[in-house]
C-alpha cells in the first residue's frame, strides 16, 4: 500500500467526469487499498478516485458502523429529509462551508469484485455519499455554498449542536 498525493482545487482533473469502472482487477484493488491508506493518513471522512488523480468511478466512505466502505460505480437511488451542516473536502484543505444535504440516502454500488449491493446512510454518512459521488461528476461542495465558514461560525455551529 502507498499513500497517494491528494489533488487540490484548481487542478482541472477535479472538474472532469469520471468513467465507469469495468475491470475489477488487481489494479483496482491496489487503488482502493492506497485510497484507504491515504484517507486514514489525511484523517478524512471520504475520498474519491479523482482526488488521487484517477478518473474512474470509485469512492471510499468512512462509516462508524461499517468501517471503510468501498463504492464502485455508485448511484443514489433514493433520498429523504434534509440536514444542514459544515462540510469540508481534502481537496479544499482547511476550509469549511455550510451545505444542505438529504438526511438519509440509499445508494447502489459494486464492490471491488463487481458484485452489486445497496447501502443506506444517514447523517454524516448520507452527507458523505452525496459529496463523494459528486466528485465523480467533477463537482465540488463549494458550488453549494455562498461563503467559507469563519472559525467563529464553525464554533457557533458546534456549540449549538452540543446544546441540542
Ligand atoms: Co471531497
Amino acid at each position: 500500500m502507498a499513500i497517494r498525493k491528494i489533488v487540490v482545487q484548481g487542478e482541472p482533473l477535479l472538474t472532469k467526469k469520471c468513467r465507469q469502472v469495468t475491470e475489477f482487477n488487481q489494479r483496482l484493488h491496489v487503488l482502493l487499498d492506497d485510497m484507504r491508506e491515504t484517507l486514514e493518513e489525511a484523517q478524512g471522512a471520504g475520498l474519491a478516485a479523482p482526488q488521487v488523480g484517477i478518473l474512474r468511478r470509485a469512492v471510499i466512505v468512512a462509516d462508524d458502523d461499517n468501517g471503510v466502505m468501498e463504492l464502485i460505480n455508485p448511484e443514489i437511488i433514493s433520498q429523504e429529509g434534509e440536514q444542514a451542516g459544515p462540510e469540508g473536502c481534502l481537496s479544499v484543505p482547511g476550509k469549511w462551508g455550510m451545505v444542505t444535504r438529504p438526511e438519509r440516502v440509499k445508494i447502489r454500488a459494486q464492490d471491488r469484485f463487481g458484485s452489486w449491493f445497496e447501502a443506506e446512510g444517514e447523517g454524516l454518512t448520507a452527507r458523505c455519499f452525496c459529496h463523494e459521488i459528486e466528485h465523480l461528476d467533477g463537482r465540488l461542495y463549494v458550488e453549494h455554498i455562498d461563503h467559507f465558514l469563519t472559525e467563529e461560525e464553525l464554533e457557533a455551529f458546534y456549540a449549538e449542536q452540543e446544546e441540542e
